[in-house]
């Protein structure tokens, strides 16, 4: 997609562009998740945590949002060190 001066990014980690949350709405996306598997969106390195209310809100101006599913997500991963690993789990 062209970029231009009124290019708004919904989800940021991905580089997925309103337009392009409203072209997969469009498309027949009902769904958090049927946005996410025709732009990507949300499956950046927050894990949707910024775009997802985002997503939701679109949705919702878009069709009835007593439709909206829940989407589902998995939590930002954490980096370990070996040594942390290698002690094994103390808690
Ligand atoms: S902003 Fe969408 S995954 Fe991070």
């Amino acid at each position: 997609m062209a970029e231009n001066r009124e290019t708004i990014y919904i989800c940021r980690c991905e580089e997925v562009t309103r337009e392009e949350i409203e072209q997969a709405i469009r498309d027949g996306a009902t769904t958090i998740a049927g946005v996410k598997k025709r732009t990507h969106a949300g499956m950046g390195l927050c894990q949707g945590r910024t775009c997802r209310k985002l997503i939701a809100n679109m949705l919702a101006c878009s069709r009835d949002p007593a439709n909206i599913l829940p989407s589902t997500f998995r939590p930002p991963v954490r980096t370990v060190r070996i040594d942390e690993i290698a002690q094994g789990d103390e808690e």
